[in-house]
């Protein structure tokens, strides 16, 4: 059930956040059984307050009854607007609607462009740059332009006295945690997952813009001692924690022995396939982690994609279909290319009963990624010792990589 809840940061920095568990596809595409969260803030001074971002159109009702426990509209002076995807900015026409459109709004230059083409809103508008800086109430905010993480126009803002980084979406995850905080081990451990399905989907396809925007924060003598971003958990116990494990995912440092197969199968034959490679892996002492896509069922794509970052290698099993590729492995590999190129062994298998050419097709889609296709395995109907052969130097291929 969703719900929103306000938490003092301390004595004058709050958060109010929204557990969505209305949304079953965030952006409309990525499964979200876990659900997701969207952390606003306000930071209250002796000369007003200072938003920094909203919600989701669809809370605004709760947002706003949250807001003004704590503020009145007309001690709302300035907002922040980190980045202008809705479910950040969905309730800002009506929080500028209630506030007269006085508060002036700080954001890159792009995000007046989007106010005024998404919502009609022309406020009065303050253009950031790295190290702008907003002198309000006894507060110094300074802004860093983050751009690509995941939109052209996404910032952060830095609170150098409190050491509070506000990062908008970057650092964030999915899940809707009991936590606020960091304080638990139990707790990053259970959000370490959905965080890192959040970046593959989120932020995966600018996932080189983590490595060149996150070391610059660094650069700048950004060293936060909180973390505050736009979804799930708050970092105080090791702000490091969540900013490594992005770099890493970035990257696709591997887990060793972390293994990912995704397979499909029309009437068995490709799965029978997979069920011997599974086999041969245990034999390495590896227990891969497998996503299956057949008649009786689909596992999630999003699942799926949070699960390469870190992977050491990834197998692929696919039926052929009409002379060509299965179409659901087909629609796989494109989105793992988009949202997950990296460099790291790949092995197809393909089943096929008149001719090759699923195998021969996902070369050619891999041909110009990141992946190093290290084998193509194709063998007709039911494999037979040849294919488990081929199958085995393909797996020799793979964990040699
Ligand atoms: Fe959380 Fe890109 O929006």
């Amino acid at each position: 059930m969703s719900m929103i809840r306000t938490v003092p940061l301390d004595e004058s920095m709050y958060l109010i956040q929204v557990h969505d568990h209305r949304s079953k596809y965030f952006e409309g595409v990525w499964d979200i059984p876990e659900g997701v969260t969207y952390n606003a803030y306000v930071l209250k001074t002796p000369d007003g307050a200072v938003v920094f971002d909203t919600v989701k159109a669809t809370f605004t009702e709760d947002y706003l009854n949250a807001l003004w426990e704590l503020v009145s509209p007309d001690e709302i002076k300035h907002i922040v607007i980190h980045h202008m995807e809705p479910d950040h900015s969905g309730s800002l026409p009506a929080l500028m609607e209630a506030t007269n459109g006085k508060p002036e709004v700080w954001g890159h230059a792009f995000t007046k462009r989007l106010l005024a083409s998404m919502y009609g809103l022309n406020p009065t508008f303050h253009a950031v740059k790295d190290g702008t800086e907003l002198n309000f109430g006894g507060e110094r905010m300074v802004f860093y332009l983050t751009p690509w993480l995941h939109w052209p126009e996404t910032m952060v803002t830095y609170l150098p006295e409190r050491r509070y980084l506000l990062t908008g979406d970057i650092l964030g995850g999915f899940g809707t945690p009991r936590a606020i905080f960091d304080d638990n081990t139990k707790d990053v451990e259970i959000f370490r997952p959905m965080a890192r399905k959040y970046f593959a989907t989120v932020v995966g396809h600018y996932k080189e813009n983590v490595t060149k925007q996150l070391p610059r924060l660094k650069e700048f003598g950004v060293h936060p001692k909180m973390v505050l971003p736009a979804h799930g958990l708050l970092w105080r116990n090791d702000p490091e924690h969540i900013y490594d494990r992005y770099v890493e995912w970035a990257q696709g440092i591997p887990t060793e022995g972390k293994v990912v197969i995704a397979y499909t199968s029309m009437y068995g034959y490709a799965e029978e396939a997979i069920g011997y490679t599974i086999e041969l892996l245990k034999e390495h002492g590896i227990s891969p982690i497998v996503f299956r896509y057949v008649d009786e069922h689909h596992d999630e794509v999003s699942d799926f994609l949070g699960e390469l970052p870190d992977a050491q290698a990834l197998i692929l099993g696919t039926a052929t279909y009409e002379g060509g590729m299965y179409l659901p492995m087909k629609h796989l590999i494109e989105e793992i290319i988009h949202k997950a190129n990296y460099n790291k062994p790949l092995l197809v298998l393909g089943a096929y009963g008149w001719a090759g050419a699923a195998g021969k097709e996902a070369a050619r889609m891999f041909e110009d990624s990141a992946y190093n296709l290290v084998d193509v395995v194709e063998f007709r109907g039911k494999l037979d010792d040849k294919g488990r052969e081929k199958i085995k130097e393909g797996i020799e291929k793979l964990l040699s990589s």
